[in-house]
């Protein structure tokens, strides 16, 4: 499967070589987890960060916004290099009028549910949307286990998306291992984010066991 490793918990003194590695493995996307302290209880980068990374990459820079005012900040995140924003449905703001938004702009986008968010929630952007990304952990943190919960919704997004004829990627973040990555993979996922699986050993090998399930 596509595996698009988070730098959340890369080694940020040698963010090059992780990137690297990463690639050497067979990452086909990063994963930028951008968090505000307000929508999700952590802070994390901003676009000054996301553009060392695409110094180090022309791959696929996936900005995972946890922000409430994904509205007023994507823009920052797009030209800093990151192409993907993904939004999640529960931003307190209108996320239908800013899907609109970023859809009309030409721009390829990820529509985020939550593990207590039901699949319906994201079916009215589905058609235009790059990629429907499941979260199996509540966002905020690396390290979290597993929510199996997300495999029913991956299986039930499955047959929607090939029940209508749609080319959205199913992607799965939080709490993937090897052993998560499978089940999802199997339900239908085309894609693995992971963070603290990747990088807590061989970074080089972590990505390529997961590019071959
Ligand atoms: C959680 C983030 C995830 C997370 C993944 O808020 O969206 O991308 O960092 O970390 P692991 O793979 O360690 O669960
Ligand atoms: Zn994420």
């Amino acid at each position: 499967m596509k595996v698009s490793p988070s730098l959340i918990s890369a080694k940020l003194e040698d963010l090059e070589t992780e990137i690297a590695k990463c690639i050497e493995g067979g990452a086909t996307s990063f994963h930028l987890d951008i968090m505000d302290g307000h929508f999700v209880p952590n802070l994390t980068m901003g676009p000054d960060m996301v553009k060392a990374v695409r110094r180090c990459t022309d791959l696929d820079l996936e900005a995972h916004l946890m922000l409430q005012n994904p509205d007023k900040y994507y823009m920052k995140f797009i030209e800093a290099g990151a192409n993907i924003p993904l939004i999640h449905v529960e931003s307190p703001i209108n996320t239908g009028l800013l899907i609109k938004k970023i859809s009309n702009q030409g721009q390829r986008f990820g529509i985020v549910i939550n593990p207590e968010t039901s699949l319906e929630k994201a079916l009215p952007f589905l058609d235009d949307a790059y990629m429907l990304l499941i979260m199996s952990v509540h966002p905020g943190f690396s390290g979290q286990k597993f929510i199996q919960d997300a495999v029913n919704k991956i299986r039930e997004a499955r047959r929607y998306v090939e029940g209508h004829g749609l080319k959205t990627l199913i992607e799965v973040d939080g709490g993937i291992t090897l052993d998560t990555a499978g089940i999802c993979r199997d339900a239908g996922a085309d894609i693995a984010v992971s963070a603290s699986y990747i990088f807590s050993g061989e970074v080089t090998e972590k990505v390529r066991l997961l590019t071959r399930l």
